[in-house]
């Protein structure tokens, strides 16, 4: 008490100034304490963890084993197909709509055109076996995937590469850059295995609540000890992304190299800097002229276009259920949906375009082929829940936001992508970029729609790894 007092009279003692630089310098010690306290918090990795998604008991002895798979199809199922397509009941669109309401519908009775009488499917059944396709069961659930090696070389290091899609796509959009991956660069070669993510394709759904990119994260790294991997790279985009993340966080020392075409930061002062002042202090913030001309004006870009897009993302992470019964229910209302976002995703600027621009990167065969694998499946619904399993909490509060991710990363920043994210505020997650690309054109879809730009920059980045 005595000396409390002594410390006050002191501190009454100095003179005014005297007085500011003092609580100034507490302050100081606090913000640093503070920010000290908040690194340690920050994880370094976070548990694996288990888990079970069959109804049900979880069973003691699994089978382990990995089974070929061959994707089939029947003339019943055409003639389903083809039986509902027909019943196809027109909206007509509003006059020079172009495609902001959504789909044309005028060009998407063309699509269901070609789809009826053109499009064929016992084709693309076959173009989808050129790669051999395996199941194998991990936590109860078949697991999906296709794995292909490259071609024997003299002198060629083989390196394990793992793909992972997101949604509404498929392991289909893989098979344009697979056999740029397995060509030999300067003595590398990737091994590529690409896995359905669960409820997507023809891999299982869970059929329990919480399936999530953390369980989906674990359940591809079981999969990756099981084809006898130790140490792999990873690549993915959109939920592919998140999910490959979750793997390097889980387990870095198995991860040689994470490389992205889709990434974000975390919230915290440096975003909110970047935000108010990047425009006007970009080098201050560590900004190129090229992250302002790609993220600036801010509120236009990172939250109107966001609000006036994302639509289908409040949808699927509440109700997803509710819209994906018509989905399931109808190809044509299938399509749409699915269509829409190959060409809004690709570039916003087709919207404007009658045909929203769809055939110019894709063709129908590509686009209808990653439709029908939504359709034979039927895995719409599971594929949408996985968007409600994610938001279940606050996902900027989850394990893995608060993780930071160690391995080497390499990041492609596709121009056509939603939402830019500045390499300064990418390093705040991830803190071993080796390397960060502006891609010259190219939205979401990388590597269905600029295979040669994605394969080029996974082994300018893998390079750079292996040499360190
Ligand atoms: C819809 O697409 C069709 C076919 O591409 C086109 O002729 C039509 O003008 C478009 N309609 C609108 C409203 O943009």
């Amino acid at each position: 008490m005595h000396r409390l007092q002594m410390l006050k009279d002191s501190f009454f003692a100095l003179d005014a100034i005297q007085r500011q630089l003092v609580v100034g310098s507490a302050v100081a010690a606090g913000a640093i304490l503070a920010y000290v306290l908040q690194k340690r918090r920050q994880l370094k990795s976070i548990p694996v963890g288990e888990g079970w998604w069959r109804a049900g008991e979880k069973q003691l002895s699994q089978d382990e084993m990995i089974y070929p798979f061959q994707v089939q199809t029947s003339d019943e199922e055409i003639k389903d197909l083809h039986e509902r397509i027909d019943r196809m009941r027109y909206t007509c669109p509003l006059q020079d709509s172009s495609f902001h309401y959504g789909i044309n519908s005028s060009y998407l009775k063309k699509v269901v055109s070609y789809w009826r009488h053109e499009f064929d499917w016992k084709k693309q059944v076959a173009v989808l076996n050129k790669y051999p396709h395996f199941k194998t069961t991990i936590e109860g659930l078949d697991i999906h995937f296709i794995h292909v090696q490259p071609p024997h070389r003299e002198n060629q290091r083989v390196l394990p590469l793992m793909l992972v899609h997101g949604w509404p796509g498929s392991f289909y959009e893989f098979y344009k850059i697979i056999p740029l991956l397995t060509e030999n660069h300067d003595g590398i070669a990737f091994e590529v295995i690409c896995p359905s993510i669960p409820g997507y394709g023809f891999s299982d759904a869970p059929q329990k609540q919480g399936f999530d990119s953390l369980a989906a994260a674990r359940i591809f790294l079981k999969l990756m000890e099981r084809l006898g991997f130790p140490k792999f790279y990873l690549q993915g985009g959109d939920w592919g992304s998140l999910i490959t993340t979750n793997m390097a966080q889980m387990k870095p020392q198995c991860v040689k190299g994470l490389h992205l075409n889709m990434f974000q930061s975390r919230n915290g002062l440096k975003v909110l800097l970047t935000i108010a002042f990047g425009r006007y202090l970009p080098f201050l913030l560590g900004l190129s002229r090229e992250d302002v001309r790609r993220y600036f004006p801010y509120l236009e870009k990172n939250l109107y276009e966001i609000l006036r897009e994302t639509g289908y993302f409040h949808i699927q992470a509440t109700k997803p259920d509710t819209a994906g019964c018509g989905l399931n229910d109808s190809p044509v209302g299938l399509a749409a949906y699915i269509l829409e976002k190959f060409s809004t995703w690709t570039d916003l600027k087709n919207r404007e375009l009658e045909d929203g621009g769809l055939e110019r990167k894709f063709s129908l065969d590509d686009l209808l082929t990653n439709v029908m694998i939504y359709w034979t499946t039927g895995s719409i619904v599971s594929s949408m829940r996985f968007y409600k399993e994610n938001l279940k909490t606050n996902i900027e509060k989850r394990i893995d936001a608060r993780t930071g991710i160690f391995v080497p990363t390499g990041l492609a920043a596709f121009p056509g992508e939603l939402m830019h994210c500045p390499k300064s505020l990418a390093q705040i997650r991830y803190r071993k970029i080796y390397t960060y690309t502006f891609m010259p054109r190219g939205g979401h879809f990388a590597a269905f729609e600029e295979p040669q730009l994605l394969s080029s920059d996974i082994f300018e980045f893998v390079k750079k790894v292996e040499k360190f």
